[in-house]
Protein backbone atom coordinates (compact mmCIF):
# COMPACT_ATOMS: atom_id res chain seq x y z
CA UNK A 1 0.00 0.00 0.00
CA UNK A 2 1.27 3.70 -0.61
CA UNK A 3 -0.53 6.95 -0.40
CA UNK A 4 -2.19 9.14 -2.77
CA UNK A 5 -3.80 12.22 -3.45
CA UNK A 6 -4.06 13.03 -6.64
CA UNK A 7 -5.06 11.74 -10.37
CA UNK A 8 -1.80 11.74 -11.75
CA UNK A 9 -0.26 10.06 -9.14
CA UNK A 10 -2.72 7.16 -9.39
CA UNK A 11 -2.25 6.55 -12.22
CA UNK A 12 1.54 5.90 -11.80
CA UNK A 13 1.18 3.88 -8.81
CA UNK A 14 -1.86 1.78 -9.39
CA UNK A 15 -0.06 -0.53 -11.46
CA UNK A 16 2.68 -1.62 -8.46
CA UNK A 17 0.55 -1.73 -5.60
CA UNK A 18 -2.36 -3.82 -4.35
CA UNK A 19 -4.09 -0.97 -2.07
CA UNK A 20 -3.97 2.99 -2.40
CA UNK A 21 -4.44 5.01 0.79
CA UNK A 22 -5.74 8.50 0.15
CA UNK A 23 -5.09 9.60 3.52
CA UNK A 24 -5.30 12.17 5.61
CA UNK A 25 -1.55 13.35 5.54
CA UNK A 26 -2.95 14.34 2.83
CA UNK A 27 -3.56 17.15 4.95
CA UNK A 28 0.28 17.78 6.18
CA UNK A 29 1.85 16.54 2.75
CA UNK A 30 -0.32 18.79 0.27
CA UNK A 31 -1.63 21.52 1.86
CA UNK A 32 1.00 22.18 4.31
CA UNK A 33 -0.77 21.33 7.22
CA UNK A 34 0.64 21.01 10.81
CA UNK A 35 -1.01 17.73 11.71
CA UNK A 36 -4.18 15.98 10.22
CA UNK A 37 -6.95 17.39 12.19
CA UNK A 38 -7.67 20.07 9.96
CA UNK A 39 -8.77 18.19 7.45
CA UNK A 40 -12.52 17.91 6.34
CA UNK A 41 -14.51 15.65 4.87
CA UNK A 42 -14.85 18.02 1.73
CA UNK A 43 -11.00 17.55 1.47
CA UNK A 44 -11.32 14.06 1.47
CA UNK A 45 -13.80 13.27 -1.50
CA UNK A 46 -11.97 16.14 -3.60
CA UNK A 47 -8.92 13.63 -3.31
CA UNK A 48 -10.45 10.36 -3.19
CA UNK A 49 -12.39 11.42 -6.46
CA UNK A 50 -8.90 12.36 -7.75
CA UNK A 51 -7.29 9.10 -7.29
CA UNK A 52 -10.39 7.42 -8.87
CA UNK A 53 -9.98 9.12 -12.08
CA UNK A 54 -6.53 8.19 -12.13
CA UNK A 55 -6.93 4.86 -11.30
CA UNK A 56 -9.72 4.49 -13.96
CA UNK A 57 -6.89 5.54 -16.71
CA UNK A 58 -4.99 1.95 -15.65
CA UNK A 59 -5.84 -1.61 -16.50
CA UNK A 60 -4.66 -1.94 -12.68
CA UNK A 61 -6.61 -4.24 -10.33
CA UNK A 62 -5.88 -1.93 -6.91
CA UNK A 63 -8.33 -1.22 -4.05
CA UNK A 64 -8.91 2.21 -3.26
CA UNK A 65 -9.08 3.29 0.63
CA UNK A 66 -9.80 6.66 2.25
CA UNK A 67 -9.53 8.15 5.21
CA UNK A 68 -12.18 9.30 7.38
CA UNK A 69 -11.09 12.91 8.78
CA UNK A 70 -10.85 13.92 12.49
CA UNK A 71 -14.27 14.93 13.74
CA UNK A 72 -16.06 13.49 11.69
CA UNK A 73 -16.98 9.47 12.97
CA UNK A 74 -15.95 9.02 16.55
CA UNK A 75 -18.61 10.05 18.44
CA UNK A 76 -21.11 9.28 16.90
CA UNK A 77 -22.14 6.31 14.77
CA UNK A 78 -25.06 7.65 12.52
CA UNK A 79 -22.61 10.55 11.72
CA UNK A 80 -20.44 7.86 10.85
CA UNK A 81 -21.94 6.22 8.90
CA UNK A 82 -23.62 8.87 6.77
CA UNK A 83 -19.97 10.32 6.41
CA UNK A 84 -18.69 6.79 5.40
CA UNK A 85 -21.48 6.73 2.95
CA UNK A 86 -20.52 9.86 1.03
CA UNK A 87 -16.67 8.99 0.84
CA UNK A 88 -17.81 5.78 -1.12
CA UNK A 89 -20.74 7.34 -2.70
CA UNK A 90 -18.91 10.32 -4.49
CA UNK A 91 -15.57 9.28 -4.81
CA UNK A 92 -16.22 5.54 -5.84
CA UNK A 93 -13.61 3.94 -3.72
CA UNK A 94 -13.67 0.58 -2.08
CA UNK A 95 -12.93 0.86 1.56
CA UNK A 96 -12.89 3.76 4.52
CA UNK A 97 -9.72 3.77 7.19
CA UNK A 98 -10.40 4.81 10.84
CA UNK A 99 -8.51 5.40 13.76
CA UNK A 100 -9.24 3.75 16.67
CA UNK A 101 -9.44 0.34 18.71
CA UNK A 102 -11.72 -1.11 21.09
CA UNK A 103 -13.14 2.30 21.80
CA UNK A 104 -14.15 2.06 18.21
CA UNK A 105 -15.41 -0.94 17.59
CA UNK A 106 -18.71 -0.23 17.72
CA UNK A 107 -18.31 2.05 14.83
CA UNK A 108 -16.51 -0.03 12.57
CA UNK A 109 -19.88 -2.52 13.34
CA UNK A 110 -22.11 -0.16 12.27
CA UNK A 111 -20.20 0.38 8.66
CA UNK A 112 -19.46 -3.42 7.91
CA UNK A 113 -23.19 -3.90 8.85
CA UNK A 114 -24.26 -1.07 6.70
CA UNK A 115 -21.87 -2.94 3.44
CA UNK A 116 -18.84 -0.60 3.82
CA UNK A 117 -15.10 -2.31 4.18
CA UNK A 118 -13.31 -0.96 6.88
CA UNK A 119 -9.38 -0.98 7.19
CA UNK A 120 -8.48 -0.22 11.12
CA UNK A 121 -5.79 1.64 12.33
CA UNK A 122 -4.22 1.30 15.50
CA UNK A 123 -1.16 1.19 17.60
CA UNK A 124 0.53 5.04 16.72
CA UNK A 125 -2.90 7.43 15.94
CA UNK A 126 -2.11 10.61 14.43
CA UNK A 127 -5.45 12.20 15.08
CA UNK A 128 -4.53 11.85 18.56
CA UNK A 129 -1.17 13.90 18.39
CA UNK A 130 -2.42 16.57 20.53
CA UNK A 131 -4.76 14.03 23.10
CA UNK A 132 -1.18 12.42 23.43
CA UNK A 133 1.10 15.39 23.51
CA UNK A 134 2.81 14.19 20.39
CA UNK A 135 3.68 10.95 17.98
CA UNK A 136 4.44 8.33 20.79
CA UNK A 137 5.71 5.01 19.87
CA UNK A 138 3.44 1.66 21.33
CA UNK A 139 4.03 -1.59 22.67
CA UNK A 140 7.43 -0.36 24.84
CA UNK A 141 6.04 -2.37 27.63
CA UNK A 142 3.90 -4.99 28.70
CA UNK A 143 0.87 -3.39 28.93
CA UNK A 144 1.07 -1.88 26.44
CA UNK A 145 1.37 -4.62 23.81
CA UNK A 146 -1.57 -5.75 26.00
CA UNK A 147 -3.31 -2.90 24.74
CA UNK A 148 -2.36 -3.35 21.17
CA UNK A 149 -3.45 -6.81 21.11
CA UNK A 150 -6.90 -6.08 22.24
CA UNK A 151 -7.19 -3.16 20.09
CA UNK A 152 -6.54 -5.40 17.08
CA UNK A 153 -9.18 -8.17 18.53
CA UNK A 154 -11.65 -5.51 18.57
CA UNK A 155 -10.92 -3.91 15.56
CA UNK A 156 -11.30 -7.45 13.80
CA UNK A 157 -14.27 -9.16 15.56
CA UNK A 158 -15.63 -5.55 14.43
CA UNK A 159 -15.20 -6.25 10.91
CA UNK A 160 -12.47 -4.41 9.57
CA UNK A 161 -11.10 -6.06 6.80
CA UNK A 162 -7.03 -5.63 7.75
CA UNK A 163 -5.92 -2.52 9.43
CA UNK A 164 -2.70 -0.31 9.66
CA UNK A 165 -0.33 -0.69 12.41
CA UNK A 166 1.72 2.45 12.71
CA UNK A 167 4.80 3.05 15.18
CA UNK A 168 4.80 0.10 17.36
CA UNK A 169 8.81 -2.12 18.27
CA UNK A 170 9.25 -4.88 16.64
CA UNK A 171 8.29 -7.45 19.18
CA UNK A 172 5.01 -5.88 19.19
CA UNK A 173 4.14 -5.77 15.77
CA UNK A 174 5.13 -9.36 15.57
CA UNK A 175 2.97 -10.13 18.45
CA UNK A 176 0.11 -8.66 16.88
CA UNK A 177 0.34 -9.64 13.40
CA UNK A 178 0.39 -13.77 14.96
CA UNK A 179 -2.62 -12.77 17.06
CA UNK A 180 -4.83 -11.88 14.45
CA UNK A 181 -6.44 -13.53 11.38
CA UNK A 182 -6.75 -10.07 8.95
CA UNK A 183 -3.79 -8.69 7.46
CA UNK A 184 -1.92 -5.70 9.40
CA UNK A 185 -0.03 -2.93 7.14
CA UNK A 186 2.86 -1.77 8.91
CA UNK A 187 4.19 2.11 9.05
CA UNK A 188 6.92 2.35 11.43
CA UNK A 189 6.44 -0.93 12.59
CA UNK A 190 8.75 -3.36 11.27
CA UNK A 191 8.70 -6.39 8.41
CA UNK A 192 6.78 -8.28 10.74
CA UNK A 193 3.42 -6.90 9.41
CA UNK A 194 1.77 -8.55 6.82
CA UNK A 195 1.95 -5.33 4.28
CA UNK A 196 3.60 -2.04 4.55
CA UNK A 197 2.55 1.70 3.53
CA UNK A 198 4.15 4.51 3.11
CA UNK A 199 3.61 7.95 2.38
CA UNK A 200 4.23 8.40 -1.01
CA UNK A 201 5.96 11.88 -0.61
CA UNK A 202 8.38 10.67 2.12
CA UNK A 203 9.23 7.31 -0.05
CA UNK A 204 10.23 9.89 -3.14
CA UNK A 205 11.92 12.39 -1.59
CA UNK A 206 9.56 14.92 -2.56
CA UNK A 207 9.85 17.13 -0.11
CA UNK A 208 13.01 18.53 1.78
CA UNK A 209 11.23 18.13 5.09
CA UNK A 210 11.50 15.97 7.76
CA UNK A 211 11.28 12.36 6.88
CA UNK A 212 10.79 9.73 9.66
CA UNK A 213 13.27 7.15 10.34
CA UNK A 214 11.26 4.08 9.49
CA UNK A 215 11.09 5.60 5.57
CA UNK A 216 13.37 4.46 3.01
CA UNK A 217 13.69 7.03 0.29
CA UNK A 218 13.37 4.92 -2.91
CA UNK A 219 14.09 8.59 -5.01
CA UNK A 220 15.18 12.30 -4.58
CA UNK A 221 12.58 13.88 -6.33
CA UNK A 222 12.54 17.28 -4.71
CA UNK A 223 16.39 17.34 -5.98
CA UNK A 224 15.52 16.71 -9.55
CA UNK A 225 12.73 19.13 -9.30
CA UNK A 226 14.75 22.16 -8.47
CA UNK A 227 16.97 21.51 -10.98
CA UNK A 228 14.36 21.14 -13.42
CA UNK A 229 12.82 24.26 -12.62
CA UNK A 230 16.60 26.37 -11.75
CA UNK A 231 17.30 25.12 -15.48
CA UNK A 232 13.90 26.64 -16.93
CA UNK A 233 14.25 29.56 -15.00
CA UNK A 234 17.81 30.10 -16.26
CA UNK A 235 16.58 29.33 -20.14
CA UNK A 236 13.50 31.50 -20.29
CA UNK A 237 16.07 34.43 -19.18
CA UNK A 238 18.65 33.60 -22.11
CA UNK A 239 15.65 32.79 -24.52
CA UNK A 240 17.02 29.67 -24.79
CA UNK A 241 13.27 28.56 -24.13
CA UNK A 242 11.05 28.10 -25.94
CA UNK A 243 13.25 27.37 -29.04
CA UNK A 244 12.44 26.87 -32.46
CA UNK A 245 11.21 22.99 -31.95
CA UNK A 246 8.55 24.45 -29.53
CA UNK A 247 7.25 26.90 -31.79
CA UNK A 248 3.58 26.18 -34.07
CA UNK A 249 4.51 25.81 -37.77
CA UNK A 250 8.09 24.92 -37.12
CA UNK A 251 9.37 21.74 -37.84
CA UNK A 252 10.48 19.71 -34.69
CA UNK A 253 14.14 18.52 -34.60
CA UNK A 254 14.54 16.67 -31.14
CA UNK A 255 18.28 16.76 -29.18
CA UNK A 256 20.12 13.56 -29.84
CA UNK A 257 19.09 11.14 -26.70
CA UNK A 258 21.82 11.46 -24.55
CA UNK A 259 21.57 15.61 -24.77
CA UNK A 260 17.92 15.11 -23.58
CA UNK A 261 19.17 13.16 -20.70
CA UNK A 262 21.15 15.77 -19.21
CA UNK A 263 19.83 18.72 -17.50
CA UNK A 264 20.53 22.12 -19.14
CA UNK A 265 22.08 20.67 -22.22
CA UNK A 266 22.26 22.77 -24.83
O1 LIG B 1 -3.01 9.32 6.45
C1 LIG B 1 -2.15 8.49 6.18
O2 LIG B 1 -1.35 8.65 5.26
C2 LIG B 1 -2.10 7.29 6.99
C3 LIG B 1 -0.88 6.44 6.83
C4 LIG B 1 0.21 7.03 7.60
C5 LIG B 1 -1.15 5.04 7.22
O3 LIG B 1 -2.96 7.04 7.76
Amino acid sequence: MLTAYTASMAELLAPHVDMLLVGDSVGMVLHGMENTLGVTLDMMVLHGQAVMRGLSKTEADCFVVVDMPYGTYEHDADQALRNARRLIQETGAHAVKLEGGADMADIICTLVDDGIPVVGHIGLQPQSVEKEGGYKIKGRDEAGVQKLLSDAKAVEEAGAFCFVLEGTLPDAAQAVTQAVSIPTIGIGASAACDGQVLVIDDMLGLHRGHVPKFVKQYARLADQISGAAANYSREVQSSQFPAAEHLYGQKKTPAPVAEQKLYGAK
